[in-house]
């Protein structure tokens, strides 16, 4: 197929396609998963949890994230890769650019940062600098100390009106996506509606852009307890490639995420 570049992935949210997209972390897994048509890959940071075995991301470095992207990059041929800017490498927009050229270098398209208008000036360094980027908004995992857990993010009316005012404010700022995790499916909705940009979602609700999971979680191999939007797509396969297919279907055809993966 041919390569999947971001004005493609606009292309898709404006005629209504879905966009299907998966974490990965090494070269054979890359490989399989771009084999199998996910439109994007992202090297997560979520390596703290499900390869690294802590209780949260932020003990991920910058070298841990550049190492897997470059195993992805060697793997993958035709689908978009995102790699996560990790917990304490984007405190000023100087720092930001330092380290996501380190994760360009490795092979990665785009940088995925968690947070929300303080990230503006940012958002504007590295785009003005030719690294696009993703946002990331709603359950933002690096701050889960002063969440208080993970947990859904904005079920008050004034919660859902900063997340609509910081996810206007990255897309004004040069954000080429978004990212929106653990949040009511109505306010999915009226991002998405609401920004020309794709949204992606992870216990978004059925409406955004496209979906992500979790490569363990959705191949149901992550040992801990299992988040509401989790579906395990191995269920029923007997081949991982079937089960990554299927995921892809699903995303596409909008059987996935259901009622129950919702918040
Ligand atoms: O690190 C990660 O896996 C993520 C998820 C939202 C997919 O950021
Ligand atoms: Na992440």
């Amino acid at each position: 197929r041919k390569a999947v570049t971001l004005p493609a992935l606009q292309n898709m949210k404006d005629a209504g396609k879905k966009i299907a997209m998966l974490t990965c972390y090494d070269a054979s897994f890359a490989a399989l998963m771009d084999a199998c048509a996910v439109d994007m890959l992202l090297v997560g940071d979520s390596m703290g949890n499900v390869l690294q075995g802590h209780a949260t991301t932020l003990p991920v470095s910058i070298a841990d994230i550049a190492y897997h992207t470059s195993c992805v990059a060697r793997g993958n041929k035709s689908a978009l890769l995102a790699a996560d800017m990790p917990f304490g490498s984007y405190g000023t927009p100087e720092s930001a650019y330092e380290n996501a050229v380190k994760l360009m270098q490795a092979g990665a398209q785009l940088v995925k940062l968690e947070g929300g208008a303080w990230l503006c000036d940012t958002v504007r360094f590295l785009t003005e600098r030719s690294i696009p980027v993703f946002a990331h908004l709603g359950l933002t995992p690096q701050s889960v100390h002063q969440l208080g857990g993970f947990k859904v993010q904005c079920k008050t009316t004034e919660g859902a009106e900063r997340l609509l005012s910081d996810a206007r404010a990255l897309q004004e700022a040069g954000a080429s996506m978004l990212l929106l995790e653990a949040i009511p499916a109505s306010l999915g909705k009226s991002v998405s509606d609401a920004l020309r940009i794709p949204t992606i979602g992870i216990g978004a609700g059925l409406d955004c852009s496209g979906q992500v999971l979790v490569m363990h979680d959705m191949l149901g191999v992550f040992p801990g307890k299992k988040a509401r939007f989790v579906r395990n797509f191995m269920a029923g396969q007997t081949d991982i490639a079937s089960a990554i297919r299927s995921y892809v279907e699903a995303v596409k055809d909008g059987s996935f995420p259901a009622t129950e993966h919702c918040f």
